[in-house]
């Protein structure tokens, strides 16, 4: 691994992308994450004016970490929840792909990494929206792979099951009981467990990994 890489990885404040940043850190890694005051990605002007701001950032590797989740009935759906999860987990690293992946091409070498989750392969009821952006970022990362490939950029998702992150940890305690007694592991996953996956799928020790929907999960989809 060259010490010197670019990575731009967002949501770096906590939970899983904290993990990330601190993992890439002591791998020496350059990163730029910026906070949510520095760039909204709920905010199509405040991603338009990062934008334009950074856009002679080189950046060799994108890590597009932050989403929410709000789960509503669909009957109870609103228009916000519909539209802030789509900007935030789906449109915006879109756009963020297309900001960097000019420099990759041009050095002929990148990798992206979308965190996703179990819930872009599979389903639940009351997350409709988490769902559709979810698949929809798998949906991104098998296209780009197919897209980029030629050009020696390495796109992947990863696909977290339930993480001790905030995510989760705002649920009742007896829900997180009821969550973790269907994973085979019996047990979350710490957000290191993730970041250690991300380490490996950025760096050069991954020469043949692209357009996968990486599953780390604890065998929960297994049933
Ligand atoms: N935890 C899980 O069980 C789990 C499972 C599968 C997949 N995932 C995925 O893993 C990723 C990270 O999840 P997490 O559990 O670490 O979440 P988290 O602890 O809730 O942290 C979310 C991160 O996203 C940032 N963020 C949210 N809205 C933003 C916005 N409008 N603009 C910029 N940044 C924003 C937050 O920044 P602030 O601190 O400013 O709010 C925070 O850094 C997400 O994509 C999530 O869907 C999580």
């Amino acid at each position: 691994m060259s010490p010197k890489k670019t990575v731009f990885l967002t949501g770096a404040s906590r939970g899983i992308g904290k993990a990330i940043y601190t993992k890439l850190k002591k791998e020496k890694y350059y990163i730029i994450a910026p906070t949510r005051r520095e760039l909204d990605l709920n905010n199509p002007i405040s991603l338009y004016r990062y934008n334009d701001i950074q856009k002679n950032l080189k950046v060799d590797v994108l890590i597009n970490n932050a989403g929410i989740n709000f789960p509503q009935w669909i009957d109870e759906l609103e228009d916000k929840n519909i539209s802030e999860t789509l900007q935030i987990n789906l449109i915006s690293p879109i756009k963020l792909i297309r900001t960097f992946v000019p420099h990759m091409k041009k050095q002929r070498w990148g990798r992206i990494v979308n965190i996703s989750s179990m819930f872009g392969l599979v389903a639940r009821g009351k997350q409709t929206m988490y769902t559709v952006t979810k698949h929809g970022i798998n949906g991104v990362t098998k296209a780009l792979a197919l897209e980029l490939g030629p050009h020696n950029i390495l796109v992947n998702s990863v696909c977290p099951g339930f993480v001790n992150t905030d995510l989760v940890k705002r649920n009742p305690p007896e829900k997180i009981a009821a969550l973790v007694k269907d994973v085979p592991l019996g047990r979350l996953a710490e957000p290191e467990e993730i970041a250690e996956l991300v380490s490996f799928l950025i760096s050069n020790k991954n020469t043949y990994i692209t357009g996968a929907n990486i599953l780390i999960d604890g065998g929960f989809t297994c049933r």
